[in-house]
C-alpha cells in the first residue's frame, strides 16, 4: 500500500526560503516487492526529515499529475525479458508517448533493480532514466543500477539523494527528526532478509506419483515464536546454501585451502573458505560483470580475449547453463588467492516462493510448493540451489533461514462477494491453495473458479484431494483441469478457458478478479492472448477495445499476475 506523508514544515516562522521546499514524489514498479519496500523505506526516511512525500505504485499514479511533480524518484525492477513490471505498464506507456508533458521543472533520479545474469539488465530503469531526461527533467543524481544484492547500492543512492534534497532545501524548514518514532513502531517486521528466522522443517513430501517427469515438493515450516505475519499472495524468502560437493570441487580445482579464513562482509566478518562458498556467495550463475572481473584476475588469454572483444552475444552464450566451476575449469590456471577471487562474487540471492497456506488455517506454519529444478548442461547434472537443497539435503527437523516478502500486487478482493478466477499451471497453484484455505476459514460465499494445468492426471494432480474437498464443500465453485500430456494433442489451461468462454466472460462482467500464476514466458503470455480473444468475441469488441478492457481490469487490480 502506498503511504502518503503530509507533514508540513513549521509555519510559525516562515521565511521566503522555506517556501522553496519542494515536494517529493517516489514512484515504484515492482515484481517481487523489493522496489516497493525500498520506495516505502526511502519515503519514511524523507518523511522523518519533514519532507512532504508521496509514495505510489506507478500505475496508481495519475499521469496527469506529472505536471505538478517537483522532485521525482523512481525505483523500478525489470522483468527477465526486459519489460517493465505489470504495475508500471500504463505509466510507462504514457511517459513514452507524445502525450507526456515537458518536465523542465522536475528534478529526478532512478534506482534500477535487476539481475546482471540477464541480457536486459536494469532495462526498465535505463528507459525511464533516458526518457525523463528527454522530457527535459534535470537529473539530480545519476541512475544507480543494482544487481540481486541491491541493499548497499540502494542505501548509497538514498543517502546521495537525501543529501542533495537537503542541501537544496533550507535548513530551517526541517523539524527535528521523528525517526525515533518509527523505531518504536510495533509493526516493523521482526525478521527480514538481513535477519531471517530459522524455521524448523516439519514436512518435506513429494507430491508427484511414481513415474512422473516432475518432482514437486510440499514443504511445511514451523514459524512458532517468529512473529512473522503474512497474507495469501505473499511470498516466503529462503536463504539457501550451495551444494557442498560443488563447493569442494571448486576448491580442489583451484588448490585453495578450504579452512583458510576469508572476509565475507565489509564489517570484517570472516568464515572459512568452504563455509563462505557454501553460505555467502553465489557460485551457480555467471554474469557479465563477473566474467569481466575474472578476466582481470586471470592470465588466461582466451578468457581475456572473450571479454575484450566485448561481444555480448558470445559472453551470454558462454554464461548460459554454466557455473563458477565451469569458469574455473575452462580458464585456468588461476594464480589468484581465494581472498582476491571471492571479492568478485555476488552474494547468494534469496529464493522467493509463493506461500501455499493461510495463516488463519495454519497458525504458526508456512507451507510451500517447490518444484525441483534438475537439468543437464555441458555434460554435468545440475540442480537448482534451493529446490535441490530440499530435494537432497533437508529433512524434517532441519532448519532454514526465512523471511516474509509482502506482495500487495497479488491479493484476494477486499470485497468478499467478488468472484475470483484462478489460473495456474504446475507450482503456480501454490497461492490458490492459500486463497482457498483463507476462503474456507472465513466461510466466504464468493464464487471461485480454478483452472489448473499439469502434465499427467495420474501423477501430477497437485493437491487433488484438497481441491476435491473444497469442491464438495462449495469453497471452490468450479474447477477445470488441463493435463497436457494425457492426450495426443497438448491441452493447456487456456484451451479450457476458451471452451468456457461464455461463462468466463460473464464472470468478468459480474466483476470477477482474474489471477494468473506460474511460468511467464509461455503460459502467462498465451493465457493473456486467449483472454483478450475471449473479451473480444464475447464482448463484441475490437482488438483495441479488448486491450483497453484488460488494461482497465489491471488498473483496478482485477487482473493480477504473479509470474516468473
Ligand atoms: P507441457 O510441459 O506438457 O508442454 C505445468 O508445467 C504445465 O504447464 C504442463 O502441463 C505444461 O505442459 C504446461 N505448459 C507448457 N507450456 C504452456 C503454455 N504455453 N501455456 C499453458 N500451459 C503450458
Amino acid at each position: 500500500t502506498a503511504i502518503q506523508a503530509t507533514i508540513q514544515s513549521d509555519e510559525t516562522d516562515v521565511t521566503s526560503d522555506q517556501l522553496t521546499t519542494r515536494e517529493i514524489t517516489i514512484l515504484y514498479a515492482t515484481d517481487t516487492g523489493n522496489s516497493q519496500a525500498l520506495a516505502e523505506e526511502f519515503g519514511q526516511k524523507l518523511e522523518s526529515q519533514s519532507f512532504k512525500v508521496t509514495v505510489r505504485m506507478m500505475d496508481d499514479f495519475k499521469p496527469k499529475q506529472l505536471k505538478n511533480v517537483q522532485d521525482l524518484f523512481i525505483v523500478t525492477s525489470t522483468h527477465g525479458d526486459g519489460d517493465p513490471p505489470d504495475n508500471a505498464l500504463s505509466f510507462y506507456e504514457f511517459i513514452c508517448s507524445n502525450k507526456a508533458p515537458k518536465l523542465e521543472d522536475v528534478r529526478f533520479s532512478v534506482l534500477a533493480l535487476g539481475d546482471s545474469s540477464y541480457e536486459y539488465f536494469c532495462q526498465t530503469g535505463k528507459q525511464f532514466d533516458e526518457r525523463l531526461a528527454e522530457l527535459g527533467a534535470e537529473r539530480l543524481h545519476p541512475r544507480v543500477d543494482c544487481d540481486l544484492d541491491y541493499e548497499e547500492l540502494a542505501e548509497g543512492w538514498f543517502d546521495a539523494i537525501l543529501s542533495k534534497v537537503t542541501e537544496k532545501s533550507t535548513v530551517n524548514n526541517q523539524r527535528p527528526s521523528t525517526s525515533s518514532n518509527k523505531e518504536m513502531d510495533g509493526d516493523q517486521p521482526s525478521h527480514s532478509k538481513k535477519h531471517p528466522f530459522r524455521a524448523k522443517i516439519l514436512e518435506n513430501l513429494v507430491l508427484n506419483g511414481r513415474g512422473s517427469n516432475k518432482e514437486t515438493r510440499h514443504i511445511e515450516l514451523d514459524i512458532e515464536g517468529s512473529n512473522l505475519t503474512f497474507e495469501p499472495g505473499d511470498s516466503l524468502g529462503i536463504i539457501p546454501e550451495n551444494d557442498p560437493d560443488l563447493v569442494m570441487n571448486i576448491i580442489e580445482e583451484t588448490g585453495w585451502n578450504p579452512d583458510e579464513s576469508v572476509p565475507v562482509s565489509k564489517s570484517g566478518d570472516v568464515l572459512s573458505l568452504r563455509e563462505a562458498l557454501t553460505t555467502t556467495f553465489e557460485i551457480t550463475t555467471l554474469t557479465i560483470p563477473l566474467l569481466e572481473k575474472a578476466a582481470e584476475l586471470s592470465t588466461n588469454e582466451t578468457l581475456k580475449q572473450m571479454v575484450l572483444t566485448q561481444n555480448k552475444e558470445n559472453l551470454l552464450a558462454y554464461m548460459n547453463g554454466r557455473d563458477l566451476l565451469d569458469l574455473i575449469r575452462d580458464f585456468g590456471p588461476w594464480k589468484v588467492t581465494a581472498v582476491d577471487f571471492i571479492k568478485i562474487l555476488r552474494k547468494i540471492p534469496a529464493r522467493l516462493y509463493s506461500i501455499a497456506s493461510s495463516s488463519k488455517a495454519n497458525p504458526d506454519e508456512v507451507h510451500l510448493t517447490i518444484g525441483t529444478v534438475r537439468y543437464q548442461t555441458h555434460s554435468r547434472d545440475r540442480v537448482g540451489v534451493c529446490s535441490g537443497q530440499f530435494a537432497e539435503r533437508l529433512e524434517p527437523g532441519d532448519y532454514v533461514p526465512i523471511y516474509v516478502q509482502k506482495n500487495n500486487n497479488f491479493r484476494l478482493p477486499s470485497n468478499p462477494e467478488t468472484p475470483i478466477i484462478m489460473v495456474g499451471a504446475g507450482t503456480g497453484v501454490a497461492t490458490y491453495r492459500a486463497f482457498l484455505e483463507e476462503c474456507e476459514e472465513q466461510a466466504s460465499t464468493c464464487k471461485t473458479w480454478l483452472f489448473f494445468g499439469e502434465q499427467h492426471f495420474l501423477t501430477d494432480f497437485l493437491y487433488q484431494v484438497e481441491w476435491n474437498k473444497w469442491l464438495k464443500e462449495g469453497v471452490l465453485s468450479k474447477m477445470d483441469v488441463a493435463f497436457s500430456r494425457d492426450h495426443e494433442e497438448k491441452v493447456y489451461v487456456q484451451n479450457r478457458m476458451l471452451e468456457k468462454k461464455k461463462e468466463l466472460y460473464q464472470w468478468l462482467e459480474q466483476g470477477a478478479n482474474l489471477y494468473v500464476c506460474g511460468d511467464e514466458k509461455n503460459m502467462a503470455k498465451d493465457v493473456q492472448k486467449v483472454l483478450l480473444s475471449i473479451i473480444e468475441t464475447e464482448g463484441n469488441k475490437t482488438a483495441q477495445e479488448a486491450e483497453a478492457y484488460l488494461s482497465e481490469m489491471r488498473k483496478n487490480k482485477r487482473y493480477q499476475r504473479d509470474v516468473y
